[in-house]
């Protein structure tokens, strides 16, 4: 139950008509500040990967500009959830909670709850909603958030609840304004969308085709947020190193990189998701060479066993997957390497689990996500046939999970006694005397300091090993 897209518009259209929106939603939120007696609040909450938490910005930004006041307490009187579906659970938490929220709206009826996100593109999603879930007042989707002006404005508009979510993704409509969490490091969306069909993953139905953004507009951005103080940027994607493929006279991957490297006032680039199989030897000596590219690699490899990447769809062998470790760890030696890891795929069984395991242990990740396989209605794996039973998948499960536990701590303590530059993100959570860092290979330093240092570079030494993470001391 798609709603109508309405007409094409130029650039400039689009951009004007957002505009205007926003200037019309400026009125409402007065109006409804003058109803409330004090400024509307606004909470986004968003589930999944960077890509979301980014999308979560670009609303932020548009919501201060509107005039209302953002925060984190879903008591708020606009609530949005900024929606995932890659794995079933991630649905029902946002079933889940928007039972609590329309409890809340009943005690307060003026309250607002707006869906956005990959959910919203999955079919029957929007059908159950408008079933169970009647006092939601605005959805859309990935395709159209830059329309969110006028989207929220309709809201404001429209008695009925507001649906508008597209099939495809139309032209990347740029200059949407952006409220960031964080003043020094920012995520810079490169391209849209996934090609590869791995056969368990609902991201391409949902996301549409793989679109790269100009390589221009990427370098115009990451340049004016340097000029705003950003040092750190990470380059966003499902499958960073196929960017700019099939657009012609358009930069690849790692000429990006390049280009990016230049710019003055970025100290880190970092960059996220490498699928193994597009990761050339021109990319590793970008990486290899680069002065400001982190020594963080994050290279899925989702199963050790050939015949289960073969059932995944997923182009490379377990051999082809290891010696592109080892060609990375020869020209890094010291490179972090983390990694998604899925458990009981269709017609996966034990054997398969402990080729993952042991492969876990010859590449000795630095960290690596681990997920037990979930039926994603449309993907080809959810017709195929399971061979284990739950209990045996997550016996499976917790073997991997300690196997890459025991590397991950065996991988941190390399670093004990060294002293490496953190960029400081802010105050530890549990201890006011402290602050929070974050090296360039990903790992977290906690050390003495006050909020004054937040977005600073400061030289640490590793003082003591704490498992996952460092206490260390400002040298
Ligand atoms: N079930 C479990 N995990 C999945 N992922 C993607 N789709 C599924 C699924 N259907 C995992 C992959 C991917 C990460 C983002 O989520 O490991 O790399
Ligand atoms: Fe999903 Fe595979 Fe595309 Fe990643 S590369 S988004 S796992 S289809």
């Amino acid at each position: 139950m798609l709603s109508e897209q309405g007409a094409e518009r130029s650039r400039e259209e689009e951009l004007a008509a957002q505009e205007a929106a926003l200037k019309a939603l400026r009125e409402k939120i007065l109006e409804w500040k003058d109803t409330l007696g004090c400024t509307p609040s606004a909470c986004v909450t968003t589930f999944g990967c960077q890509m979301n938490a980014r999308d979560s910005e670009k609303l932020c930004g548009v919501l201060k500009e509107a005039g209302f006041e953002i925060c984190e307490d879903e008591a708020a009187d606009l609530v949005i959830y900024n929606t995932c579906t890659v794995r079933d659970n991630a649905n029902q938490r946002v079933y889940g909670r928007l039972g609590h929220l329309g409890a809340m709206k009943k005690q307060h009826p003026g309250k607002r709850i707006a869906l956005c996100g990959c959910m919203m593109q999955e079919e029957g999603v929007i059908k159950r909603i408008r079933e169970s879930y009647r006092f939601v007042d605005l959805i859309f989707g990935t395709h159209n958030l830059y329309r969110f002006p006028e989207l929220l404005l309709r809201m404001f508009d429209e008695k009925e609840m507001v649906v508008d979510v597209w099939p495809e993704g139309r032209a990347i409509v740029e200059k949407l304004p952006v409220s960031r969490k964080y003043a020094f490091k920012s995520g810079v969306n490169i391209m849209f969308g996934c090609n590869n069909f791995c056969t368990y993953c609902i991201v391409p139905y949902v996301r549409g085709r793989e679109r790269s953004r100009a390589s221009a507009e990427i370098l115009k951005e990451i340049e004016e947020l340097a000029a705003s103080g950003v040092s750190e940027v990470m380059l966003l994607g499902q499958n960073v190193n196929s960017y700019g493929r099939g657009c012609e006279g358009e930069l690849c991957f790692s000429q990006l990189l390049k280009e990016v490297e230049k710019i003055d006032g970025i100290r880190r680039i970092r960059f996220m998701t490498s699928h193994p199989k597009d990761l050339s030897d021109e990319l590793i000596e970008v990486m290899a060479s680069s002065e400001k590219i982190c020594d963080h690699l994050h290279l899925p490899v989702q199963s050790g066993s050939s015949r289960i990447l073969k059932l995944m769809n997923r182009c490379y062998s377990r051999e082809q997957y290891l010696e592109l470790v080892g060609r990375l760890k020869a020209a890094m030696p010291d490179l972090s390497l983390t990694t998604d890891i899925i458990v009981g795929f269709p017609g996966e069984t034990e054997e398969d689990i402990e080729e993952t395991i042991s492969l876990v242990e010859e590449v000795k990740y630095d960290n690596a996500f681990t997920f037990i396989y979930s039926p994603r209605s449309g993907t080809p794996a959810a017709k195929m046939p399971r061979v284990m039973s739950e209990e045996e998948t997550q016996k499976g499960f917790d073997r991997l999970l300690k196997t890459v536990q025991d590397c991950a701590r065996e991988r941190v303590q390399r670093f004990e006694g060294r002293i490496s530059e953190a960029l400081v993100e802010g105050m530890n959570e549990h201890d006011a005397s402290m602050v929070t860092g974050r090296l360039a290979n990903n790992l977290l330093v906690h050390f003495k300091g006050d909020a004054s240092m937040i977005g600073s570079y400061r030289r640490v030494r590793l003082a003591e090993n704490k498992g996952f993470y460092y206490i260390g001391e400002e040298v």
